[in-house]
């Protein structure tokens, strides 16, 4: 059963729109895992490709996404059914929901962390702590599967309660005066980070590329990456494309939105580096704890520090749930339109699902030893191989079985791009680069496991 356009709601205004899709892009991606995958994988180097990845890959399929949501104002199995009736392209849409609905399971226990570290930094737990004392702060709470199970329901709680309030009264509302404020803070934090005795090893480090270090490892990470940190390959952006209007423009919509995700990654990473290499005997390659271990040594320099960084970390779990609420949706949106559900019951269901199935990965960081990397392994599945899989069915359907033709008249609609420039160059990325070099780095990462 589908519900009808005025029933499933729409967004409030343009900017409102651009907001929360920067919303759901921008979050622990950007400010957690970009600066954890730069370091785990060589710095200036990853950071080069991971920008082409962006460019020559992400926006060609955040606008073709965007376009299919709106053409169809449907979920992501609706959305492929009503373009291909009677095919099976709407499994594309149902990986994209199975996938949302697994990332959505773990991406909740880290956003769980940065709740606890507010409480942390308020209650001045650093205040003059060390290098030392802040690591072993994070190894016992991370390994204290009871604390982040809790944390954990908590951020699901909040997001199911903001999905359940609807589209314009619940995500836009709350994306609107959140976002800038986190730019607000993390450029400020990147000013006093830039001038910590020992930066310029951390410029060095994020800034001069080492091709030898780049492998076929490397360039997946990035194109897992990008795809992650842009909401892309799983439907997210063709459900946020969906409550879209006619008359707006989403090539402009899609460029703001990548743009802006790209910034904030980028400053993140100018917050991280020099502070990290000011810190002595903490290395780039730690992982998961990287933000959790350097953060709170730079508030430790700075005066107010307990409070800007509590205010850091409370701005994070908000960028966070920005992007919790469009996983959930992908897949609250799914109930709705296929299934009939109401929005409340969807919402509290699948949000118990993910909550049970993340209960693996609460306990795989030290609690029980034998799911010890279960969440990291959840990540490279679901996080960047079946994104980057989706990305790839996404292009081949939009430039092949849709056909661009008609996906241009979508883009079209409403707004004519007076540029001659812009629908040659989507045309040929989606039909041709994004594919091929799509293609190209799965089939070699699926060799590479084979040990072919
Ligand atoms: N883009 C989000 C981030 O960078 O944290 C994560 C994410 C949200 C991925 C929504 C995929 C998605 F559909």
């Amino acid at each position: 059963m589908t519900e009808s356009l005025s029933t499933r709601g729409s967004w409030g205004s343009k900017v409102g729109f651009v907001l929360a899709a920067a919303g759901s892009a921008i979050g622990l991606g950007n400010i957690w895992r970009f600066p954890t995958v730069t370091g785990q994988n060589g710095g200036a180097a990853f950071v080069l490709i991971y920008l082409g990845c962006v460019l020559l890959l992400g926006v060609p399929v955040m606008i073709a996404e965007l376009s299919i949501g709106r053409k169809t104002a449907s979920d992501p199995v609706g959305a492929f059914k009503a373009i291909a009736p009677n095919s099976l392209w709407k499994a594309v849409g149902g990986l994209g929901v199975l996938t949302g609905f697994i990332i959505l399971s773990f991406y909740c226990v880290v956003a769980g962390w940065t709740l606890k570290y507010v409480l942390l930094t308020v209650s001045g737990q650093f205040v003059g702590g060390n290098p030392e004392t802040i690591q072993r702060t994070f190894t016992t709470f991370v390994a204290d599967g009871v604390s982040v199970t809790i944390y954990h329901l908590l951020f699901m709680a909040l997001t199911v309660w903001i999905v359940t309030g609807g589209i314009e009264k619940g995500i836009e509302k709350a994306s609107r005066i959140l976002m800038p404020t986190l730019l607000l803070l993390l450029a400020l934090l990147v000013l006093r980070s830039l001038t910590l005795p020992g930066a310029s090893q951390g410029i060095l480090f994020y800034l001069s590329p080492d091709f030898s270090k780049v492998d076929l490892g490397v360039i997946m990470r990035a194109l897992g990456q990008a795809f992650f940190s842009l909401s892309l390959g799983m439907g997210a952006m063709i459900t946020y494309g969906s409550y879209l209007s006619k008359d707006d423009n989403l090539v402009s919509s899609a460029l703001y939105v990548s743009l802006a995700d790209t910034l904030i990654a980028f400053l993140a990473g100018f917050a991280i580096f020099p502070a990290l290499f000011s810190v002595p005997d903490l290395s780039p390659t730690v992982g998961a704890g990287l933000i959790f271990l350097v953060l709170p040594n730079i508030f430790n320099a700075i005066p107010f520090g307990q409070l800007f960084g509590a205010a850091f970390f409370f701005l994070l779990a908000i960028a966070a749930l920005t992007s919790t609420i469009s996983l959930l949706e992908v897949v609250v949106a799914y109930f709705i339109d296929q299934r009939g559900w109401s929005r409340k019951r969807s919402a509290l269901l699948v949000g118990l699902g993910a909550f049970l199935f993340g209960l693996p990965s609460a306990y795989s960081n030290g609690s029980v030893s034998f799911l010890d990397g279960f969440m990291d392994a959840v990540f490279l599945y679901f996080g960047e191989i079946s994104l980057a899989l989706g990305a790839l069915l996404i292009c081949l359907f939009t430039g092949w079985k849709w056909g661009v033709a008609a996906a241009l008249e979508e883009l079209h609609s409403g707004y004519s791009y007076s540029s001659r420039f812009v629908a040659p160059v989507w045309s040929f990325l989606i039909r041709y680069v994004c594919p091929i070099a799509i293609a190209i780095i799965l089939t070699s990462i699926v060799a590479s496991y084979l040990g072919a």
